[in-house]
């Protein structure tokens, strides 16, 4: 029997990316106190983890005054200017883990906004994500969401518009509503700044669940990229399977089975992933 463990399971690269600043900063800053930000990831038992390590979590600035100083680890979602301005103010060492993908967006926003063009950000308004990306344009900027946000927008023409993504929204609402943006007659700038990590776990999770005879989907209950995974595998594969851990892992297969497929959501860290792989491969 074969595992075929997608390549793209777990963590994306910005995530991957942040977890290992904060393990670094574990390694060679002993002594000191160590933050991020919010949830370095949405993932209770790797936050549980690096609290054991020492690592604390920190929700809101007026938390972080209240705090002994030490070093501040931004996560990949990134924070708006003022934000970021204010930690170093408040005397912590600043860890930026922002992902570079997120940055380049604070990157052009920031700059199209001092060129006088007016921001939208299709994206959820409630997302740090796309808080941080605001925290980065000027006064003039929108948040749309729906297709409804945007046939509703009705300020004037004159001002130049620039359009960027959540990193992680799905890429045809994207088009849809910058063509209504574009039959409005605005003059645009489009700035694609759709990350594929999601589109590329997913790409493969079908790929292989339509050849296995089994799937295995690790992720968080409340993790909604990993039930998007699972769904789009159920449907290739009935025999697809939904776990947080090893624990939850209750797999029976016929000896006809010849390929059990895994794959895992974007916040399920790779020893999970590893501990599934290994039992499987060694227990059938
Ligand atoms: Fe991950 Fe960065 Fe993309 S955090 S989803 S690689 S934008």
């Amino acid at each position: 029997m074969e595992v075929k463990l997608a390549k793209s399971a777990g963590f994306c690269f910005g995530v991957k990316r942040a977890m290992e600043k904060v393990h670094e900063q574990i390694e060679n800053e002993r002594g000191k106190k160590i933050y991020t930000y919010g949830p370095i990831i949405h993932n209770e038992e790797v936050v549980k983890e690096l609290a054991g390590k020492g690592v604390e979590v920190i929700n809101s600035m007026e938390e972080l005054h209240s705090k002994e100083k030490g070093i501040l680890i931004i996560r990949s979602h990134g924070v708006a200017k003022e934000v970021s301005e204010k930690m170093k103010e408040a005397g912590f060492t600043i860890v930026d883990a922002t992902c570079p993908f997120v940055k380049r967006i604070h990157n052009t926003v920031e700059k199209e906004s001092t060129e006088g063009k007016r921001i939208v950000i299709v994206g959820n308004p409630g997302h740090p994500e796309v808080e941080g990306i605001k925290g980065w344009c000027g006064k003039d900027v929108v948040i749309v969401e729906t297709i409804e946000e945007a046939e509703h927008f009705s300020e004037s023409v004159d001002k130049k518009l620039c359009i960027v993504s959540q990193t992680t929204f799905n890429y045809n609402k994207f088009k849809d509503i910058v063509e209504i943006f574009e039959k409005k007659g605005y003059d645009i700038n489009v700035v694609n700044t759709i990350c594929n990590a999601t589109q590329e776990r997913q790409t493969e999770a079908k790929e292989i669940a339509s050849i296995a005879d089994a799937m295995i989907v690790i992720g968080g209950t409340h993790s909604s990229n990993s039930k998007k995974l699972y769904e789009i595998c159920k449907e290739e594969c009935e025999n697809t399977h939904f776990i947080q851990t090893l624990d939850d892992l209750y797999l029976e297969l016929p000896k006809s089975v010849r390929l059990v497929g895994i794959t895992a959501g974007a916040s399920t860290p790779n020893n999970i992933i590893e501990e599934v792989q290994n039992y499987v491969r060694l227990n059938f």
